[in-house]
């Protein structure tokens, strides 16, 4: 057997979490394998909405097994309310929430220093969730993080000694003025119930999984925009957002990867700093931004709209190897008399390139106008259904990005999704 991967093909917050949810029935397994509480994934079903942070997005279908991998950064405090939450709503986790041993945990001193890098940084903010994930991630690179399986074993002196760590760089960059008592004693009862769950070597696991049949999906985190190595750097968040990503955030060949979903919205997000092609600071933006809820699951931060970049999206579609497209949020385009897609950048010289470059700062999108469709298509339950603007609309993206759209998401119910 194989994993197929879910990944957003943006800046983040494109619906992956509905898409989880919807595709779970068909998997045995849904795992997690990068990113930590800077997500926020959404998902409606039965009058309910959901957010979730750090479990993954399949734990509402029966009983699946759902899996946190050794690639995700897990901070106990806030998983601890989390899941809690889930299960004063009639959701059992104990059983079937397995976490790995080697996903690294965040601190309380992690998002201090989060707090004090981004205050160092002045104006060039990368204006992270302040959740701690780039000061996690860089001590994981930097081989003195905490892990999961660490708790097992002598973990008070571990956590001191990384703590003082923490400490003497806060003190070196003056950011003295806190105090974490009680973040830290919730932290430490975080992770009295991290102890709970089952605590596995995932790696192990899923591999041991596909041998005996058994289907696993794979849930990304963020965009590729947003990728450490191939997003709008600096202005990225610390891990591999793109598909090779599963592999190593969860022990899986790249052998073994099936289909890639790429998750699209019908426009574009981005919340946080950075360059955004484009981005719209007219009225159509506001417009994008109020019929779409445009404001962050985590943060509430207001999301930065534009319509949809098919050189970006084309340079996503590369680097992860997606099969399919799923687009969601179509019915916030139902009211606009023009829709644009960008098609290609004119740089400072004057040239046009239709490839991504190395640095998007400075570029103009060159747009094409299609018919907007001025139609409702939330209570729309099949493609026949569709108005032709809007079949056009789908049609033009698959021709430009050369890749099927397998889904079309139609509002943010569970119901309100068109296979196609
Ligand atoms: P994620 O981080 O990729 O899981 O996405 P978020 O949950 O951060 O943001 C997506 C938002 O759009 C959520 O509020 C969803 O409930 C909502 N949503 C998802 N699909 C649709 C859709 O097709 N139409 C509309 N109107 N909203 C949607
Ligand atoms: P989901 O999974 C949108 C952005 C932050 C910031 C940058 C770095 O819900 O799509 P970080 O806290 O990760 O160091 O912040 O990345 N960011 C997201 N934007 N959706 C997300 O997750 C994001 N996670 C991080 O706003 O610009
Ligand atoms: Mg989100």
């Amino acid at each position: 057997m194989k994993v197929d991967v879910l990944l957003g093909l943006q800046w983040g917050d494109e619906g992956k979490g509905k898409v989880v949810d919807v595709l779970t029935p068909r998997y045995d397994v849904v795992a997690r394998f990068q990113g930590g509480p800077n997500a926020g994934h959404t998902l409606e079903f039965e009058g309910q909405k959901y957010v979730l942070r750090s479990i993954p997005s399949g734990i509402f279908q029966g009983d699946k097994v759902n899996i946190i991998g050794n690639g995700v950064v897990l901070a106990p405090d806030l998983f601890m309310d989390e899941a809690k939450d889930l299960e004063k709503s009639g959701h059992e986790l104990k059983s079937r929430l397995h976490i790995s041993k080697k996903a690294h945990l965040i601190m309380p001193t992690h998002r201090l220093l989060d707090a004090a890098y981004e205050a160092a940084k002045g104006k060039n903010k990368v204006g992270t969730t302040g959740k701690g994930i780039g000061p996690t991630y860089a001590d994981k690179t930097s081989r003195t993080g905490l892990r999961v399986g660490d708790i097992l074993d002598n973990f008070e002196a571990k956590y001191a000694a990384a703590k003082a760590r923490h400490e003497a760089i806060l003190k070196s960059l003056n950011y003295t003025d806190y105090d974490i008592t009680e973040v830290e004693k919730k932290w430490m009862e975080g992770i009295e119930y991290l102890r709970q769950f089952p605590i596995v070597d995932s790696e192990h696991e899923i591999n041991n999984l596909l041998k005996s049949g058994k289907s696993v999906l794979c849930e990304g985190a963020q965009g590729t925009m947003l990728d450490i190595d191939f997003g709008s750097y600096p202005f990225v968040t610390s891990s591999n957002t793109i598909c090779a990503g599963a592999c190593i955030g969860l022990g899986v060949g790249p052998n073994k990867i099936g289909d890639v979903f790429g998750i699209i919205k019908a426009y574009c997000t981005r919340v946080g700093a950075g360059p955004f092609p484009t981005e719209l600071f007219d009225e159509t933006g506001a417009k994008i931004r109020a019929i779409g809820h445009e404001y962050g699951a985590v943060t509430g931060r207001e999301r930065r709209c534009g319509w949809i970049d098919l050189v970006a999206l084309k340079y996503a579609i590369m680097v992860s190897g997606v099969t399919k497209l799923i687009m969601m949020k179509s019915d916030v385009l139902d009211d606009f008399e023009t829709i644009k897609a960008c098609t290609a950048y004119k740089l400072k010289d004057g040239s046009v390139i239709d490839y991504f470059p190395y640095e998007i700062d400075d570029v103009e999108p060159v747009y094409v106008d299609m018919p907007g469709w001025k139609t409702d298509l939330t209570k729309m339950t099949a493609e026949s259904q569709f108005p032709q603007e809007f079949k056009d609309y789908i049609a033009f993206l698959e021709k430009e990005l050369e890749t099927p759209i397998s889904i079309v998401s139609v509002g943010p119910d569970r119901e309100q999704t068109i296979e196609r």
